[in-house]
This record gives structure tokens, sequence and C-alpha cells, in this order.
């Protein structure tokens, strides 16, 4: 069995999966909404301490509830990064120690590829490449070709905030709960148009988004207006804000799908569960008569078993040795490996 683990922002998450099997048998969650919610936003150090507390627990109730134990694990996956420091010390420091007093393989895997790889957690589905993937979370706006698993290239990527910080961001400015991403989608489904219209932003470069002009012209707007207005039009700026950003995502997809002409789109990252571009994504896909890829939504957020999707993909295709019990490393693991806040994706195409 395999042990996945990943702690890289303010989600603690296991998931075990068999054999070679790319769909988990168990999981378990801990999302930490409630903690970080009266603060608006995540806290590294208060995220850090409590992946320390949930994480351990989180093990011992999976394999009680299972009935596996330590010894039944014969490698472990875990988010190596990029994301938030202190967290991902937390699950890389556990992962190291697990695996080197059970002498079993560690597999460091990258954030993104696991998103990437999470649309592999639905057993129907079956990628055709070259692929192009549009990679939309609350730290990362990426769009990548996939030729094949394990290998990509960078095609387009974000010169400022992603596209979950600009929603996050301007939740923020129009006085929306948290998280805001969820919440200002909700409250933009509620009107079909808008008197506002904000900017896309890099319209003129395919090779980058950005999305911190958009957040200053919704700020400069929500400002000129009175308390009453603001609150009569926030649906309204909501809906011109969610428009600026899902087509901003969906016009540069299509321009890099123009060029490669892929066989296969993939949309994934948190953003990922937005409906409007769940919609436009799809309205593209049909257009090129190809096929879209979408994790199921609690697979679009963080989870752990996109990140054992992808330690199962490396261990396919590097062979047994990582597997092997006696080989205490995994495939480029050694037990110097530390977790890694920024990784440029790049550095895994190399
Ligand atoms: O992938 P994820 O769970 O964490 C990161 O790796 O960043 O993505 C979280 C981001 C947040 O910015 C959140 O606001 C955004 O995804 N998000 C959404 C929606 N659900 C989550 N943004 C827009 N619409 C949604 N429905
Ligand atoms: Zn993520």
């Amino acid at each position: 069995m395999l042990l996945a683990i990943e702690t890289s922002c303010d989600e603690t998450a296991i998931a075990l999966f068999e054999g070679d099997s790319l769909q988990p048998s168990a999981e378990r969650i801990a999302s930490q909404i409630r903690l970080h919610e009266q603060y608006g936003g995540v806290v590294p150090e208060l995220a850090a301490r409590e992946h320390s507390v949930a994480l351990p627990l989180l093990v011992q109730d999976l394999f009680s509830a299972t009935g596996c134990s330590a010894k039944d694990i014969k490698a472990v996956a875990v988010t190596l990064g990029p994301g938030l420091q202190g967290c991902l010390l937390v699950g890389v420091s556990f992962a190291k120690a697990f695996a080197q007093a059970l002498g079993i393989a560690l597999y460091p895997i990258h954030h993104i590829e696991g998103h990437i790889a999470a649309v592999l957690l639905d057993p129907s589905t079956t990628v055709s490449f070259p692929a192009l993937a549009l990679v939309v979370s609350g730290g990362h706006t990426m769009l990548l070709e996939v030729s094949q698993w394990g290998d990509y290239s960078l095609r387009a990527e974000t010169r400022d905030d992603a596209a979950g910080e600009a929603f996050d961001k301007i939740a923020s400015v129009l006085g929306l709960p948290y998280p805001g991403g969820p919440s200002l989608s909700k409250v933009a489904s509620s009107v079909e148009e808008s008197r506002y219209s904000f900017p896309k932003g890099m319209q003129k470069d395919p090779l980058s988004f950005s999305f911190s002009g958009l957040k200053t012209a919704v700020a400069r707007t929500a400002q000129a207006l009175s308390v009453e207005e603001l609150k009569a039009h926030t649906a309204e700026l909501a809906f011109a804000s969610e428009v600026a950003i899902v087509e901003s995502l969906v016009e540069k997809t299509s321009y890099h799908a123009r060029e490669i002409s892929p066989k296969s789109l993939i949309l994934t990252g948190g953003v990922a569960a937005n409906s409007r571009l769940r919609k436009r994504m799809q309205e593209l896909s049909t257009a090129l008569g190809i096929t879209l890829h979408v994790p199921e939504i609690r697979y679009c957020t963080d989870n752990a078993a996109m990140i054992g999707v992808v330690a199962q993909l490396q261990r396919a295709r590097l062979s047994t040795v990582a597997w092997s019990a006696k080989d205490s490393l995994g495939p480029y693991a050694g037990f110097e490996i530390g977790a890694r806040a920024r990784w440029p994706f790049e550095e895994l195409m190399l």
C-alpha cells in the first residue's frame, strides 16, 4: 500500500492506494477553513501548527478504520512543494520519518503535477495526448502542454496574482465572506448581467495572465460607491469580476489550443470548482471537438489522492526499484530532500 500526504496549504489530507490502483481505497481530510475564517485568509504559522496536530490523528484514524497498520505501507508520497514552507515541513518531516523508520520508498511530489493528475481519480478517464492543461488555484495559474504523464511544457503563466488569489482578493474588496472564491461565485450567480465591465488583463500577450489590474479596477469602482450602492451592486460587481477572470482564462486556453491542436483539455486546481469556468471550458472543448477532463469538485481543491496518483504513475514508469522494501529511497528522493516552498514547475520538466 502507498500512503499519500498533502499539507501544502490549509488542508491536512491523506490517502491510501492499494497495489497499482490509480484510485485511493481510503482517504481522510481535515479542513482548516474555520480556523482561518476569523483572519480572512490562511495564517501560515497557525496552519502549520494545525497540520502537526491533525496529520498523526488522521493517519491513526485511517489505520483503525481500514484495519491496516504501518507495516502494510510500502511507500510514502508527499507534497514536497510548492506551498507554505511551515506547512510543507510538517508533511515532509512526517513522511521522511515514516519512510525511514519502515525502510520504504519516499516519493516527493510536485503539487501542480498532482492537480493535473487528479483527472485520473475518475476511473473512467483516459486522457488523449497531447493534452492542454489549465491549472488554476490559489497560488498558480498556468497553461501546460502535457505530452505524456510526467512530460510537461509551460505555455503560459501569471505575471502577478493567481486566478484563485484574484477571486479571494476581489471577494474581500466586496466584503464577501471567506473563502472568497466560492462566495464571490455564489453571489455572482444571483444575477445574469452587470452594468460593470472589467479589463481581462494581458490581452495582447498570449504567454501571460495578469489579474492584479482587475483587482485594482474593482477596488476603485467599489470605493467610488456609497455603502448602500455597494451593497445593492455587489452581485453585479462580482458577476463582472468573475466574467473578466473566466474569459481571460478561456481566451488564452483557446489561443494555445489553436497553436498545439491538443487531443484533450484538462481543467484543474481549486478554481476549476467554478461553474462558469467549467461551463465555458466545456463550450471551448465542444467547439474544438475534443474532450474536457475536470476532476470532481473535491479533487479540484487540495487533496492527497492527487499526490498519490502521481506517485503511482511514477512507480509504474520507473519499474519496481522504488517500490522495493529493501530500497529505502524513492526514485529521486534521498533523505536530504527538504520542503520546497518554491519549486518552479519547469524544474520538473528537465
Ligand atoms: O487548489 P486549491 O485548493 O489550493 C491551492 O493550491 O491554492 O485552490 C484554492 C483556490 C482559492 O483561491 C479559492 O478561492 C479558489 O480556489 N476557489 C474558487 C472556487 N472554489 C475554490 N474560485 C472560484 N470559484 C469557486 N467556486
Ligand atoms: Zn492546490
